[in-house]
């Protein structure tokens, strides 16, 4: 099969596309003829060997596919051959067949594309557990997302808009606050007096919740941006540095700050994580989710795909088509 390579830790430059023999799944996995896989930004730490988890090399990048069960391990009971699937897979999505544990495979219904589906575990997922489970957003409250075009950014709007709440999103550059705007956002800001813009737009209350995903310098300002009782949640770091956060904001707000680890809860809690996406199957038939596809690359593409993640150019999801 085509794989795309990590041989070495470094840029994305450094990526083989080779052929590999095909994978043949174990105990408690599956093995996914990939019809599509989408890239997500811990992609491009793990094949710089900066992610929490260093992947030992040699490895075959890519994190989530969707595609056709071609063969199962000898216990699994789950999942037949034939089935389509959407799976996160940590490691070796961009090839034309991944491994992935049969627990982290979710079946397809016959309505949901493959396009579709190789873009919503992670992004979808990690938005819906922060904001429907975690900090029970509601209809009529504000949410403030930063990095609002990225791929969990949109993802979170979508789906607050889905709930009836009001979103401002704050994103870099004009483009941006574009696509922020066509996934539903009602305000759009830049980064510049975060907290200032967003009491202006609550009529001086603050945001009741606060998506980020971006963290570093960008994290204090939106915690001064959230109101009384808010709840700040905790999705990534894309800017760099981890932030340090006064707790006396917390103490004065009477507020929350939620981490999100999306990947963890969903290993220990698959039934609930199954759940989750019946949930967002829904809210795609109902036209609220889009997946907002920025870019679509052949396998060869994915080192191309990984330098516009990591140059801050990507809009929208980047997906990979077999
Ligand atoms: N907690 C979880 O379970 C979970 C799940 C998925 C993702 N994540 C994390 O969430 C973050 C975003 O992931 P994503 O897939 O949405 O990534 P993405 O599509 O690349 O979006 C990240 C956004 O962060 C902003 N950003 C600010 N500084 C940046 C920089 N130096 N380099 C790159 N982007 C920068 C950019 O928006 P602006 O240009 O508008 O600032 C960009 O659109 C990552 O840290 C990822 O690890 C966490």
């Amino acid at each position: 099969m085509r794989a795309v390579i990590c041989r070495d830790y470094g840029g994305p430059e450094l990526l083989e596309i080779g052929m590999l023999p095909d994978p043949v799944p174990t105990n408690g996995e599956v093995l996914i003829r990939v019809h599509a896989s989408s890239i997500n930004f811990p992609d491009a730490l793990n094949i710089q060997g900066r992610y929490q988890v260093k992947r030992p090399l040699p490895f075959v990048a890519g994190s989530e596919v969707a595609g056709v069960i071609e063969a199962i391990g000898p216990d699994v009971s789950s999942i037949a051959v034939g089935d389509r699937v959407a799976a996160v897979t940590q490691v070796g999505g961009f090839a034309e067949k991944a491994i992935a544990a049969a627990s982290a495979a979710i079946k397809l219904p016959d309505d949901i594309p493959f396009e579709f589906a190789a873009t919503f575990s992670v992004t979808y997922g990690t938005a819906y557990l922060g904001l429907v489970e975690q900090a029970k957003l509601r209809a009529g409250e504000t949410l403030l997302v930063l990095g609002a075009a990225g791929g969990v950014g949109i993802a979170a709007i979508e789906i607050a808009k889905a709930m009836g709440a009001t979103v401002i999103a704050a994103a870099s550059s004009p483009e941006k606050r574009a696509a922020a705007s066509a996934a539903g956002a009602d305000h759009l800001i830049g980064y510049d007096d975060i907290k200032d813009q967003t009491r202006a737009l609550t009529g001086g209350l603050g945001a009741n919740v606060v998506f980020d995903p971006v963290g570093d310098r960008f994290a204090e300002p939106a915690l001064r941006a959230m109101g009384w009782q808010g709840r700040y949640l905790v999705i990534g770091f894309a800017a760099g540095d981890i932030p340090r956060i006064p707790l006396n904001l917390l103490l004065l707000k009477s507020g929350s700050a939620i981490g999100v680890f999306f990947g963890e809860w969903a290993s220990r809690n698959p039934a609930a994580a199954a759940s989750h996406a019946e949930a967002l199957f829904d809210l795609y038939r109902r036209g609220a989710l889009t997946a907002q596809i920025g870019g679509r690359f052949p396998l060869e593409g994915v080192p191309d795909a990984l330098v516009q993640i990591m140059e801050r150019r990507a809009v929208g999801k980047l997906l990979i088509e077999m």
